[in-house]
């Protein structure tokens, strides 16, 4: 594979998160609590945004750097207008060994049943959905709306309806909220060919009142799971993989744990971020971006802003994930950090 640019660390750039929109129908309390999320919260205007042919143009140039994958994360993205218009024009980008680019979205599912037949057709390759419990109250105690559980899972079954064979499901973890739907999440996706992944909550954003008393570490969750459906470790599918894999040891399927807070994976961390308005942000916790928006709307060709991304990415240092609880948090980000809904998870 080409290795055209690599950071301070050596790290190589691969995946692009694009987030399409700020905004969500859900009030997840670790991502848009709603004291912060209201009607008064300052949502980009639709002129602030990146076009569908900004984006299409932007990630045609960030292929030519090395990306092999694209994430198409918000807020909610399926909330953008056409949102299939878009991924009908990023499937047609080919990599300079002209390969597909691996095309994917988070959602919390919501408006997935209704969506899931046009996602197909547009050429989307995979799916990830949101889904923090399966019962309706401990749901709504996460995402601070009153959406039927249902929903989601009909959502996730019109998914696999119209062909999607590879859907995973993220659950965020958080003491004293949803730790108790851990097995039964399990059980339920259990054999049903779609990956769960336990998230560790982590400090995202400067709004969602992180403690670490509220992470449940990963191996706690995958030691109560193997008490009861036995698990053992397996290879990352890919090199910087966020999840660990494990599988079950009677076959019916695997499991995936991210860690970002017990386990760091800085070191091998080749993602990069576009916010909703077109700002490259280097990880998930900067506290600033990149304006690609101004380079994009000012004439410039796509050579020099190939070279933009490229020397960006070269001067690289961020794993903030790594230094968490080593520094005060003002020495890494100068207190502020920029919100997951903007940036994209
Ligand atoms: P695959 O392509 O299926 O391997 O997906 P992925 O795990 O790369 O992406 P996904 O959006 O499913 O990531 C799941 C969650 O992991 C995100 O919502 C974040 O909570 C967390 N996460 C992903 N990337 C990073 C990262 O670079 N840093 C940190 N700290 N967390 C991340
Ligand atoms: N901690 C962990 N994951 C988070 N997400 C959003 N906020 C957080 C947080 N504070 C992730 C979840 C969710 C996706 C949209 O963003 O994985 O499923
Ligand atoms: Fe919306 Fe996802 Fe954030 Fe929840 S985690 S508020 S569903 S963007
Ligand atoms: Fe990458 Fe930053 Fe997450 Fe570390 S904290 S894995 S550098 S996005």
């Amino acid at each position: 594979t080409s290795n055209l640019t690599q950071d301070t660390r050596g790290r190589p750039l691969r995946d692009l998160r694009i987030s399409v929109t700020d905004r969500c129908n859900f009030r997840c309390t670790y991502c848009m609590p709603k004291e912060i999320f209201d009607q008064n919260y300052p949502y980009l205007s639709h002129q602030e945004l990146l076009s569908f042919e900004e984006i299409t143009r932007l990630s045609t140039i960030f292929a030519t750097t090395g990306i092999e994958k694209i994430r198409l994360t918000g807020g909610e993205p399926l909330l953008r207008k056409n949102l299939e218009v878009l991924i009908a024009m990023l499937a047609k980008i080919r990599t300079p060994s002209g390969k597909q680019l691996d095309l994917t979205l988070t959602t919390n599912g919501s408006i997935l049943r209704k969506k899931a037949a046009a996602l197909k057709a547009a050429g989307l390759h995979r799916i990830t959905v949101s889904l923090d419990g399966l019962d309706d109250a401990i749901f709504k105690k996460m995402n601070d709306v009153d959406f039927p559980v249902t929903d989601v899972l009909d959502g996730i079954l019109a998914a696999q309806d119209v062909g999607f064979t590879d859907i995973k499901v993220n659950m965020v973890v958080k003491k004293g909220c949803n730790e108790h739907q851990i097995l039964a999440m399990a059980k339920h996706f259990k054999g049903s060919g779609i990956i769960l992944r336990f998230i560790e909550f982590m400090d995202v954003g400067s709004s969602n009142g992180w403690d670490m008393a509220q992470v449940v570490p990963s191996k706690d969750v995958i030691a109560q799971i193997n008490t009861v459906f036995p698990l053992e470790p397996i290879e990352a599918n890919y090199a910087g993989e966020v999840a660990q894999r494990w599988r079950y040891q009677d076959g019916s399927g695997e499991i995936g744990v991210i860690s970002s807070v017990t386990q760091t994976f800085c070191h091998e961390c080749t993602r990069a971020r576009i916010s909703t308005d077109g700002q490259m942000y280097l990880c998930l916790f900067a506290n600033s971006g990149f304006d690609f928006k101004t380079l994009l709307r000012s004439g410039k060709s796509d050579l020099e802003i190939a070279n933009a991304i490229m020397s960006t990415w070269s001067q690289r240092t961020d794993n903030y994930s790594e230094m968490r609880g080593s520094h005060p948090e003002e020495k890494i980000s100068n207190g502020r950090k920029v919100e997951m809904s903007y940036i994209g998870g």
